[in-house]
C-alpha cells in the first residue's frame, strides 16, 4: 500500500495523549503559533487525570502563609528519597502556583477559604496544607477546564486513535503511525515534533486505580525510538484503593479522606500507623490514643497525623498489618471518617467517595468505615527528559506528565502529579513548538516503513493459535501482582522475567477474529506487546536496585543502602534487548542543598 492510501495528517507539533499534560502542552504549543494535533486513545475528557481526585500541590500560601516554593521543593525531594531530578523539582515548585492561578483564570472553580482564596488541603509528606482542590473531583475539573480552553484555541483533536509506532527520519522523530478504533483504518501523522503525554502503566498489575488506557504505550514508543527511561523500579502503590466488592477492587479512595481527618484502623480497632513511626515510641504518650493523637498533631513540632505519612510508607504498613492477620474481612484495613467528621462535612468535602461507596459497595461512609488496601497507582519513573525543555535523547521527541520520569524520584507526593502535568506540559508545548519552528519543511516518511507497521499491526488476525488476548493480559497482571508488587525479591523477579519471556514466545499464538472496527480483542493484542516490554523494564530495573527506597521495597534488601542513594537506574534498548545500568545523579548546587538542610 503506498502512503497516500493511509489517512494522513500533518502538524508542526503532534501530541500523543489528551490528559492534563497533553492538553496543557497543546495549549502552549498553539500559543507559539504552530499547528497542533492532539491524539486521544479514548474520548476527549475521559483521561486518567480525572483519577487524581484530591488536589493540585502548589505553594500558594493561602492556608499557611509560611509556605513557599522552597518548602515545596524540600518536601518533594525528601518524599522522592533524593533520587529526584532536582532541577525538575525546583521548576515544579517554583511554577506550580502560577499554573494553578492560570487554570483559575481559564475557568476552574476551586473550593474557597473564608476570605475567598483558593482553599488548600493536607496531603501526605507536604509540610503545609497546599493542595488546591475542588471537593474530591479536582482532576475532573482540571481536565474540563483545559479541554474547554484547548478546543477554544482551535486545536485539532483525533479521538479514539491508538498509536502503535513513532515515525523516524534518520535519528529524529517525525510523526506517528496508528489506527482509528472506530473503523480500524490506519492513520499517519507527519510532524516536526512529537510530545508523548500518554500517562502511566498501572494496567500491568491486577489491582489498579488506572483505567484501560494505562498500558504504557508512551514508554514503549520512546524506548523503541531510542530514548532512555529512569527509575522504572519505583512504582507507587496508593495505600487506599477499594478492596470490596471484587469487581471494583483497586478503585481509588482519595488521600483527601485522610487529609480531611480520616484515620486507618486494623481489625482490632487500633490506629496502627502509630506503630510505624519509630520516634513515637520515644515519646511518653504511647499507650493513650487520644493523647498520642494530640502529641502527634502538635503543629509547633511539625508533627502530622501518621495516617498522612508518604504513600510508600502507608502502603507498606497496610501490607504488613494484613500479613500479620490484622486485616479487614476482605483483605484490607479500615478507613474511618464517619467517627471523625459530621455527615454533612463528609458529603460536601468528599462527594465522589460518598457516592462511590454507596453505589459500588453499599457502604455509607458517613456512618461506617471503608475497607481499603494498596492499589497500583502511579509510575514514579518514566522517560528520561531534559528538565528545562522536556526533550528526550531523541531529536524531535518530548515527554511530559506521568510518562516522563525524574521529578518524583523514588516516590511521588500526592498532589504533585497534577502540578507536574501543568508545569511540564507547558514546558513541553513551548519547547516542542520552538524546535518545530527551527525546522524547514516536513520530514520525509518512507512508504515501506508504513507498510511494515501496517503488516505488524495486523498479525493478531493471522494468529495460528487459540490464545485469547484478554486471558493473556490477565495472566500477565497476575504475574506482576504476585512477583513484582509492593514487596519484591530476587527469586520472584527472576521468575517474572522468565515468565515474560515465555509470554513473548506465546504472542504469535494470539488469535483475534471479527472485523477491525471497535475490536477490543485486537486492541488488547496490540497492547500486550507493549505491556510485556514495559513489564520487563520495571522488573529489570527492580533487580538492579538492590536496596529498599521509596516505591521500591525488597524483602532481600530491606534497608536503604547509601551506595544507591545518589544513583538512578537507567533503562534503554540495545540491539533489541532491554538493558539496565546505574548512573550517578548530578550534584545539587549549594543554594538548593542549603534548602534541604533547613529544619521542618
Ligand atoms: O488520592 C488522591 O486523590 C490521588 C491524588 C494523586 O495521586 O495525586
Amino acid at each position: 500500500m503506498p502512503p497516500e492510501q493511509y489517512e494522513t495528517y500533518e502538524h508542526d507539533v503532534l501530541i500523543i495523549g489528551a490528559g492534563g499534560a497533553g492538553l496543557r502542552a497543546a495549549i502552549e504549543a498553539k500559543a507559539q503559533g504552530v499547528s497542533v494535533g492532539l491524539i486521544s486513545k479514548s474520548l476527549l475528557g475521559k483521561a486518567h487525570t480525572v483519577m487524581a481526585e484530591g488536589g493540585i500541590a502548589a505553594a500558594l500560601g493561602n492556608v499557611y502563609s509560611d509556605d513557599s516554593w522552597r518548602v515545596h521543593f524540600r518536601d518533594t525531594m525528601r518524599g522522592g528519597k533524593m533520587l529526584n531530578n532536582w532541577r525538575m523539582a525546583q521548576f515544579h515548585a517554583q511554577e506550580a502556583p502560577d499554573r494553578v492561578l492560570e487554570l483559575e483564570r481559564w475557568g476552574a472553580v476551586f473550593d474557597r477559604t473564608k476570605d475567598g482564596l483558593i482553599l488548600q488541603r493536607d496531603f501526605g509528606g507536604h509540610r503545609y496544607a497546599r493542595l488546591a482542590h475542588v471537593g474530591d473531583r479536582t482532576g475532573l475539573e482540571m481536565l474540563r477546564t483545559l479541554q474547554q480552553h484547548a478546543v477554544a484555541q482551535g486545536i485539532e483533536v483525533y479521538m479514539e486513535c491508538t498509536v502503535t509506532r513513532l515515525l523516524k527520519d534518520g535519528d529524529r522523530v517525525c510523526g506517528a503511525f496508528g489506527y482509528r478504533r472506530s473503523t480500524g483504518q490506519f492513520i499517519v501523522f507527519r510532524a516536526k515534533a512529537v510530545i508523548l503525554a500518554t500517562g502511566g502503566i498501572g494496567k500491568l498489575w491486577k489491582f489498579t486505580s488506572n483505567s484501560w488506557e494505562c498500558t504504557g504505550n508512551g514508554v514503549m514508543l520512546a524506548l523503541d525510538a531510542g530514548a532512555d527511561l529512569i527509575d522504572m523500579e519505583s512504582y507507587q502503590f496508593h495505600p487506599t484503593g477499594m478492596v470490596w466488592p471484587p469487581s471494583v477492587r483497586g478503585t481509588l479512595v482519595t488521600e483527601g479522606v485522610r487529609g480531611d481527618g480520616g484515620t486507618l484502623r486494623n481489625s482490632k480497632g487500633e490506629r496502627f500507623m502509630f506503630r510505624y513511626i519509630p520516634e513515637f515510641f520515644k515519646a511518653e504518650t504511647a499507650d493513650n490514643e487520644a493523647e498520642a493523637d494530640r502529641w502527634y498533631t502538635d503543629k509547633k513540632q511539625n508533627r502530622r497525623t501518621p495516617d498522612l505519612l508518604p504513600r510508600d510508607e502507608v502502603a507498606r504498613a497496610i501490607n504488613a498489618e494484613v500479613k500479620a492477620g490484622r486485616g479487614s474481612p476482605h483483605g484490607g484495613v479500615f478507613l474511618d471518617i464517619a467517627s471523625r467528621r459530621p455527615a454533612d462535612y463528609i458529603v460536601r468535602r468528599l462527594p465522589s467517595m460518598y457516592h462511590q461507596f454507596k453505589e459500588l459497595a453499599g457502604v455509607d461512609i458517613t456512618k461506617e468505615p471503608m475497607e481499603v488496601g494498596p492499589t497500583a497507582h502511579y509510575m514514579n519513573g518514566g522517560i528520561r527528559v531534559n528538565a528545562e525543555t522536556t526533550a528526550t535523547a531523541v531529536p524531535g521527541l518530548y515527554a511530559a506528565g506521568e510518562v516522563a520520569g525524574g521529578l518524583h524520584g523514588g516516590n511521588r507526593l500526592g498532589g504533585n502529579a497534577l502540578s507536574d502535568l501543568l508545569v511540564f506540559g507547558r514546558r513541553a508545548g513551548q519547547h516542542a513548538a520552538l524546535y518545530a519552528k527551527s525546522l524547514f519543511g516536513m520530514p520525509t516518511v518512507e512508504a515501506t516503513r508504513l507498510d511494515a507497521f501496517a503488516r505488524e499491526a495486523l498479525i493478531p488476525f493471522q494468529g495460528e493459535g487459540t490464545e485469547n488476548p484478554h486471558a493473556f493480559q490477565a495472566e500477565l497482571q497476575e504475574t506482576m501482582q504476585a512477583l513484582v508488587g509492593i514487596i519484591r525479591k530476587e527469586t520472584e523477579m527472576r521468575e517474572a522475567i522468565a515468565r515474560i519471556e515465555q509470554y513473548r514466545q506465546r504472542l504469535p499464538q494470539i488469535r483475534v477474529d471479527e472485523g477491525r472496527a471497535y475490536n477490543p480483542g485486537w486492541h488488547t493484542a496490540l497492547d500486550l506487546r507493549t505491556m510485556l516490554t514495559v513489564a520487563e523494564c520495571v522488573t529489570r530495573a527492580a533487580l538492579e536496585r538492590k536496596e529498599s527506597r521509596g516505591g521500591h521495597a525488597r524483602d532481600d534488601y530491606p534497608s536503604a543502602d547509601p551506595r544507591f542513594g545518589s544513583v538512578n537506574v537507567v533503562v534503554c534498548k540495545r540491539d533489541g534487548a532491554v538493558v539496565t545500568s546505574l548512573e550517578p545523579i548530578l550534584e545539587m548546587p549549594e543554594d538548593l542543598r542549603q534548602l534541604l538542610r533547613e529544619k521542618g
